[in-house]
């Protein structure tokens, strides 16, 4: 019988994770779908040994996922065929991209994952993370997997000889991606080889820059504004303006704050716009910053030099569809948040590859996005994150996410004015 596809509205994808445990598809997945979500493609994970716990406990021994283990077998396709029909329905309800988590490390299961997709109409791209390096490997057992439920309250070194007890199980059945006709992007060694098969399509080729730029060193990313400059005490937007006194201050605060946490041989890299506020920011930490134009603030096009108040009541139309849509809002001629995430995304690659400490000297708006992204925050909560003036957000990328910290530096020699900055 002849199967007619669904017809979408909107393209989706699945992406599919292909790889033994313990080679980073969780990371992987969650990266993709942090970065993805950011861009404004609706994207989620589907994580097999999630509905493994749910379902069947936390706590299966390692002889639970040999695949000569026929109840267990059965019972592990069972979950993957749950979480298979939860992700497709998902991709029939608006969702735009699906990944699916799981090991698919044998050729039936992924013909398995293809044909069902294909039944709705949905590309399958296969994402597989392979890994022969003994040091990655145990960092991610450590790190990861006795971190995880499954090992909650057992002792590590039985948790970690029943984790490797499990990872040869896979071994075994293992079939590594190797058909010409299928979607794949394959990942060897945390990015250090990286193949493209049949990648076609706008959305897969945009992962390859941030697949190919993973790494696992940990290092600290400092993201602040400027001083408070000439404009923020005035209450103006936009300009380039220099920063007042209590900003020269903080320049002096950070650099002893950025001399204070980077260890004397590491190399910090400090970032700025290209505007003289955030530049002399940097100055008593270097007199040559590396200055990107995607780091500008927010360009509040025809409301450049103006105050809120001002826009309020000489442009009411501007005000009331900007207080109703901040985030999707463009001001004539300028710009809107969303696309200030579009122009930040070649410096978030660049920000992913960095394997030093990145001082990042910027603006609200654009910090708003930066952080978006590094925590995971929905894109149109944008608007209202917190980035206040005089405070230094440390972000400390991990397996999972980040560990943020807060540092106020605020200048304590001069008194604060108090007609302070508008929101951008
Ligand atoms: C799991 O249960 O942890 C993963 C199952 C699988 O994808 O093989």
């Amino acid at each position: 019988m002849l199967y007619v596809p669904h017809q979408r509205d909107t393209a989706t994808t699945a992406l599919a994770m292909v790889g033994l445990p313990a080679r980073g598809k969780t990371y992987i997945a969650r990266k993709v779908a942090r970065y993805l979500n950011w861009l404004g493609h609706p994207t989620r994970v589907f994580n097999v040994g999630s509905y493994r716990r749910q379902y069947l406990g936390s706590h299966q021994p390692h002889d639970f996922f040999d695949p000569d283990n026929v109840a267990g077998k059965a019972a592990l396709l069972e979950m993957a065929s749950s979480a298979l029909d939860d992700m497709l329905s998902w991709l029939d309800h608006g969702g735009e991209v699906a990944i699916y988590d799981a090991t698919n490390s044998t050729r039936v299961r992924r013909q398995m994952v293809q044909e069902r997709c294909r039944k709705h109409g949905v590309p399958v791209v296969f994402i597989e993370s392979m890994c022969n390096d003994p040091a990655i490997i145990d960092a991610t057992v450590r790190e990861q997997k006795l971190n995880s439920p499954d090992y909650a309250d057992v002792d590590p070194d039985t948790a970690a000889l029943d984790f490797r007890a499990r990872i040869a199980h896979y071994e075994r059945a293992y079939e590594p991606l190797d058909d010409p006709d299928s979607s794949y992007i394959k990942i060897i060694d945390v990015g250090r080889q990286v193949v493209l098969n049949r990648i076609r399509g706008y959305l897969p080729a945009r992962l390859a820059p941030l697949l190919i730029n993973l790494h696992i060193t940990r290092r600290p990313i400092w993201l602040t504004r400027h001083g408070e400059s000439n404009f923020n005490v005035l209450g103006l937007l936009g300009g380039d303006s220099e920063l007042s006194p209590r900003g020269e201050e903080y320049a002096k605060n950070l650099a002893a704050f950025v001399h204070s946490q980077a260890p004397r041989e590491a190399n910090v890299d400090v970032w700025t716009s290209t505007l003289k506020r955030t530049i002399q920011t940097a100055a008593p930490l270097t007199r040559k910053p590396r200055a990107w134009r995607a780091l500008d603030e927010i360009d509040a096009g025809i409301c450049d030099g103006m105050t809120y108040p001002q826009i309020k009541e000489q442009m009411p139309e501007v005000h009331t569809a900007r207080t109703a849509d901040k985030f999707r809002y463009r001001y004539p001629r300028g710009e809107s948040y969303e696309d200030v995430i579009q122009r930040l995304d070649p410096l978030i690659i660049q920000l992913e590859r960095q394997e030093s400490p990145v001082l990042v000297i910027a603006h609200q708006a654009v910090l708003r996005a930066l952080y978006a992204y590094m925590m995971d925050k929905p894109p149109h909560e944008c608007p209202s994150l917190p980035i206040p003036l005089h405070t230094v957000i440390q972000l400390t990328p991990n397996a999972y996410g980040c560990e943020e910290r807060r540092f106020r530096l605020d200048p304590i020699l001069i008194e604060p004015h108090h007609s302070q900055p508008p929101a951008p």
